[in-house]
C-alpha cells in the first residue's frame, strides 16, 4: 500500500482554515452540528473500550432502516472513511480487479489503486446526465471482475438511480458471484424516489454510510457497514479490530441520542436542503456561463464553465478564491476538468449561500478575456 494525500483533504476548507473562508461552498454535507443544540446526557458513561461491532442499541436503530437487516448486519466504524478503507483492504488483493464508478469520491478510487489493484472505470458523462446505464455497467464486468463500486446519491454530480436499475444491479452481482460496494453516504437525502440500504436487497451487497452528511456530524466519526454476510463481516470486524478495535464510546452514545430522534432532525433538515436547492437552481437558470446537470440527491453538484464562454478558468479561481474569498470543490478534487466545480450547497446558511453564488458570477465575469 502506498499512501499520498489525496487533494480534496489537502485543500479542504478545515485544512485551509474556516476563518480564512468568507463563503464556504465547499462542503459535501449539511451545516455542522453544535454540540450544545443537540440536548445530550453523557453521565455516567464510563470510557471503557465498547463492544467492538458497536453499541448494540445504535446497531439495532441503524439496522430499522431496511427491511431484512438485523443488528448483526450492522458494524460501526470511524465515519464511511474508515468503513470503505475496511471493505476495499477486506476484499481486496493486489492485481484484483474492480469497477469503479468515475469520478467519485476520492477514496472509492484512491484506496484500491494505491494496493495496486486493477482499475477499470465506469465514467458518468455530462453528456448522458451523469447517468448510470445498467446495461452498459454490465458490459464492463469481466470473469476477473470482483468488485463493482459505486456512490449514491453520486458524489459530485448528485446524480441518482431508480430503485428498479438498483435491483437490477443486485441481480446482476448476485448472478455473477461478485460484491456490490455502494457508498450511500447521502441516502437520506435525495429529491428522487429515498432508496432503502442497498445492503438489505441482498447478502452480496455491501453499504456504507455515516452520520456526517445527511446530519452534519463529522466531528464524531460515526460511520457504519451494512452486510447481510456474516462471514464477510466477520472479516471486516477484524480488519476493524487491527486498525481501532471499536469505536469512541463518547461518539457511540452522542450517535445513540441523536438518533433515536432521527424523525425529527430529518425533517428539519430536508427543509433546509430544499430551501438552498431551490436557490442554487434558480441561479443557474441564470447563468450564461455555467451549465450543470440537475441533481436529484445529496447536497453537492457539478456545474461547469462553458467552454465558449471565454472564461479564463485559472483567474477564475484565483479571484474567487482571493478576492471573493469563497471556496469550491475545483474539478482537479475528482481527477477532472477544472472547468468543473462541484458546489455544496447544503453547508452554508442562505445568506452565505446567495453572497457564494452571486460571488461566483462575479468572478465569472471578471476572468473574461
Ligand atoms: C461519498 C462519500 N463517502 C464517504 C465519505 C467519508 O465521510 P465520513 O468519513 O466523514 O463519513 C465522504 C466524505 O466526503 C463522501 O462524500
Amino acid at each position: 500500500m502506498h499512501y499520498r494525500r489525496m487533494p480534496i483533504e489537502v485543500e479542504s476548507p478545515e485544512q485551509f482554515g474556516y476563518d480564512n473562508i468568507a463563503c464556504n461552498l465547499a462542503e459535501s454535507s449539511v451545516t455542522d452540528g453544535l454540540l450544545d443544540d443537540l440536548d445530550l446526557d453523557l453521565k455516567g458513561l464510563v470510557l471503557a473500550y465498547g463492544d467492538h461491532f458497536g453499541k448494540p442499541e445504535l446497531r439495532q436503530i441503524i439496522a430499522a432502516d431496511g427491511d431484512s437487516l438485523r443488528p448483526d448486519d450492522v458494524l460501526l466504524t470511524v465515519g464511511a472513511a474508515a468503513a470503505l478503507f475496511i471493505v476495499s483492504t477486506s476484499l481486496l488483493n493486489a492485481g484484483d480487479r474492480l469497477l469503479v464508478v468515475f469520478p467519485n469520491y476520492a477514496t472509492n478510487i484512491e484506496t484500491p489503486r494505491q494496493m495496486g489493484c486493477e482499475m477499470d472505470y465506469f465514467r458518468l458523462t455530462f453528456e448522458q446526465g451523469y447517468r448510470l446505464d445498467v446495461d452498459a455497467l454490465a458490459e464492463r464486468i469481466t470473469p476477473a471482475t470482483r468488485l463493482v463500486s459505486l456512490t449514491c446519491p453520486h458524489n459530485p454530480t448528485g446524480s441518482m438511480i431508480a430503485r428498479r436499475d438498483l435491483e437490477r444491479l443486485v441481480a446482476l452481482v448476485e448472478a455473477r458471484g461478485i460484491r456490490l460496494l455502494f457508498d450511500e453516504t447521502y441516502r437520506e437525502m435525495s429529491f428522487a424516489e429515498e432508496l432503502p440500504p442497498a445492503a438489505s436487497l441482498s447478502p452480496n451487497v455491501i453499504s456504507v454510510s455515516s452520520l456526517s452528511k445527511t446530519y452534519g456530524l463529522p466531528g464524531i466519526r460515526m460511520g457504519w457497514i451494512l452486510c447481510r454476510d456474516p462471514n464477510l463481516m466477520q472479516t471486516f470486524l477484524a480488519a476493524k479490530e487491527q486498525i481501532f478495535i471499536s469505536n469512541s464510546v463518547v461518539d457511540e452514545k452522542i450517535a445513540y441520542q441523536y438518533l433515536r430522534r432521527k424523525a425529527e432532525h430529518l425533517g428539519r433538515i430536508r427543509a433546509h436542503i430544499r430551501q438552498n436547492f431551490d436557490i442554487i437552481r434558480q441561479w443557474m437558470s441564470e447563468q450564461s456561463d455555467m451549465e450543470w446537470v440537475e441533481p436529484q440527491g445529496g447536497c453537492v453538484c457539478f456545474p461547469r464553465i462553458r467552454p465558449d464562454s471565454g472564461v479564463d478558468v485559472e483567474r477564475f479561481y484565483t479571484i474567487l478564491n482571493t478576492v471573493y474569498k469563497t471556496w469550491t470543490g475545483p474539478g482537479h478534487w475528482f481527477e477532472s476538468d477544472r472547468r468543473h466545480m462541484r458546489i455544496g450547497y447544503g453547508w452554508p446558511k442562505r445568506e452565505e449561500l446567495e453572497a457564494g453564488l452571486r460571488h461566483i458570477s462575479e468572478a465569472l465575469l471578471a476572468a473574461k478575456d
